[in-house]
């Protein structure tokens, strides 16, 4: 068995990522299994920087307190956040024969795949390479038995969507959008491509939705509309509207996650509903033979 010490992202020595660690880490029930009970939560988005990985990571949070089993994985491997939203420096990401054993923060097992290359390097990897990392991380990681996987998807619709398609096709994705109609319009090329996909579309959440000043007023400083119209369009819920937080609990955050904190405000409050109205949602049973990558 070796150990990994997470030093910013680069466990030493790095694990045999990539090369055949085949055995499933556990018998317990498998996240690729089609009868598998682990809900996948794929968090999306058309567009970069509009709050993906901020809500993956609270609303993972939110989940394990209902309490759920959660776990977290970072699949942006360009331009990972779970890495700079959770402080995992020191902790430990065990590699055994048959499967890696992902560090636990806040209860949450987490994986990124920038835990497995080297912060200096510039990352290049066609989609098949991608497609194997994220193979790799659903079977080789010990999960344990989970509820929810959350996944934190890179920007845009590409490689990772489609692997997760021909993976695991009972995934259901969360559309963040802003309120602007420009962010909507990008994001709803993720909605189109999950569709086109069959993906289950479980509804949108719409970030950075207001700033509640401290007169109370609601100022719409992003304009409106975004997540209303994505889901009419898409014929999905708008299951939340998330304010921009308060720069003055923001900048007390370092890299302590907001429900990770004690803090109760706006926004904790949001996502401790959303966390409910997902728990109550029953997960999809879908299996399709004809999404094969080749
Ligand atoms: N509701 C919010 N209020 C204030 N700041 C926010 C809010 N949501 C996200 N942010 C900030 O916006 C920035 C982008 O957020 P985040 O990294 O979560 O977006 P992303 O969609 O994952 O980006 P990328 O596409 O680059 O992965 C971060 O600095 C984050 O702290
Ligand atoms: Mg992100």
């Amino acid at each position: 068995m070796h150990d990994f010490v997470v030093t910013h992202g680069i466990p030493t020595p790095l694990p045999s990522i990539l090369k055949g660690m085949s055995e499933p880490a556990s018998d317990l029930p498998h996240i690729l299994d089609k009868t598998s009970p682990t809900r996948v939560l794929a968090i999306s988005s058309g567009k970069g920087g509009v709050g993906k990985s901020t809500i993956a990571v609270n609303l993972a949070i939110a989940l394990s307190r209902l309490p759920l089993r959660v776990g977290i994985l970072d699949a942006d491997i360009y331009g990972s956040s779970l890495m700079n939203l959770i402080d995992l420096d020191g902790h430990t990401v065990s590699s055994e024969q048959d499967g890696i054993t992902p560090p636990t923060a806040f209860g949450i097992k987490c994986i990124a795949m920038s835990m497995f290359v080297e912060d200096t390097q510039p990352v290049v990897w066609r989609g098949p390479m991608l497609h194997g990392v994220l193979q790799q991380f659903l079977t080789d990681v010990d999960w344990g038995q989970l509820d929810i996987l959350v996944i934190d998807m890179p920007p845009g619709t590409g490689d990772i969507l489609l692997s997760l398609a021909e993976l695991i096709p009972r995934t259901e994705v969360l559309l963040v959008t802003t309120p602007k109609p420009d962010s909507q319009a990008v994001a709803s090329r993720a909605a189109a491509a999950s569709q086109k996909l069959k993906l289950v579309l479980r509804g949108v959440i719409e970030n950075m939705s207001y700033f509640t000043g401290q007169d109370g007023v609601k100022y719409l400083l992003f304009g409106e509309g975004g997540g209303d119209q994505l889901a009419k369009t898409y014929s999905m819920p708008l299951l939340a509207k998330i304010p921009l937080l308060d720069p003055a609990i923001s900048n007390n955050l370092g890299k302590t996650p907001l429900m990770a904190t004690s803090t109760v405000c706006e926004s904790t409050d949001i996502y401790n509903s959303l966390a409910k109205i997902i728990q109550g949602q029953r997960q999809p049973k879908i299996y399709r033979h004809e999404l094969k990558i080749k």
